[in-house]
């Protein structure tokens, strides 16, 4: 079934979830196209979880031998650019799809699809796939920002937020249900530890440099002691947050391709609990009771805790 959302005009059901229209094509032909290599790192977020975060960070980790801080090519390339999501940038557009194979080994590459409905090279390569998690509710609100950045189309009327919220709550949303698509990855990575990372939007705001580290290590390319001393990893946690990242030139002028959606748009407050600003108390409880019925014993409840 196609259904109007609140977040894009159109999203068809598949596999369990819903896609935008727009894209829809895109991820077919990357189910069914995409080849992995084993050295490939595959970001993948459920929409608004910080891959505008992730991205330069797993860029900067693999190509630090190469690149400083002050020469990198994240200065004059916003990081959707540098690491295309696939279903979104590549497989859209027939023409593009040889652009992965000029791509510098070893490919960092980006997905927003669940990961039930990854290619099965995806799954079955000894790629690895780096997970980025945040809670639903600041996943809601920053969407809800987002949105009316990305409709080509005015919608006739924008849903106030209440309304957008009761779509929400239903798993109505591009590549939604959150809730599902979390869960997808978190049981993945614990019956996969060697081949998925699960890091948590929250857990890195409180300790970026704990988990700057520990992304290094799982990528294969772990500090050396004297990188260690010398204070790379605070250097890297520092220079790509949020505050920081902002004030990019190329953040505060520059165009996404081939969206032509603005950088800016990409940095809106970059907080943990924004969504208590705008949620009232039943909402919030409404959608804890949901949460304990979807996610139960999973573990991944505590994740959503402010
Ligand atoms: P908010 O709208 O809550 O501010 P995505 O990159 O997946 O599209 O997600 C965008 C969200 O990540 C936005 O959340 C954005 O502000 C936040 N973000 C972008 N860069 C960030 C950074 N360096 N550190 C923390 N959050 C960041």
């Amino acid at each position: 079934p196609r259904v109007k959302s609140w977040d894009l005009p159109f999203l068809y059901q598949y596999q369990g979830f819903w896609f935008p229209s727009k894209f829809f094509h895109g991820v077919i032909n990357f189910q069914k196209h995409f080849q992995a290599k084993d050295s490939d790192i595959i970001l993948a977020t459920f929409p608004k979880s910080g891959a505008t975060w992730l991205k330069p960070l797993t860029f900067t980790i693999m190509n630090r031998a190469s690149s400083t801080l002050e020469s990198s090519p994240l200065l004059s390339t916003f990081s959707h650019n540098l690491i295309p999501f696939l279903e979104m940038m590549i497989y859209t557009r027939y023409q593009t799809f040889s652009v992965l194979n000029d791509l510098p080994t070893p490919r960092i590459l980006a997905t927003h699809v669940p990961y039930t409905s990854l290619p099965p090279s995806i799954i079955n390569s000894n790629c690895r796939i780096v997970y980025l998690c945040r809670n639903p509710l600041d996943v809601f609100i920053s969407h809800w920002h987002f949105a009316p950045s990305v409709r080509d189309i005015p919608m006739e009327t924008p849903l106030s937020l209440d309304e957008a919220f009761e779509i929400f709550c239903q798993g109505v949303q591009s590549f939604g249900p959150v809730w599902d698509h979390e869960l997808g990855y978190w049981n993945a990575s614990l019956e996969k530890s060697h081949k998925i990372l699960f890091l948590k939007f929250e857990d890195m705001k409180e300790n970026t440099a704990f988990h700057v580290k520990k992304l290094a290590d799982f990528l294969g390319c772990p500090f050396t002691q004297d990188e260690e001393t010398k204070g790379v990893i605070e250097e890297i946690s520092k220079f790509y947050s949020f505050e920081n990242m902002k004030k990019l030139q190329v953040h505060q002028t520059g165009i996404q391709t081939p969206t032509g959606l603005q950088n800016k748009n990409f940095f809106r407050k970059g907080k943990v609990g924004d969504w208590t600003n705008y949620l009232t108390p039943s909402m919030s409880e409404r959608f804890q009771k949901l949460m304990e019925e979807k996610l139960g014993e999973s573990g991944l409840m505590t994740t959503f805790s402010q």
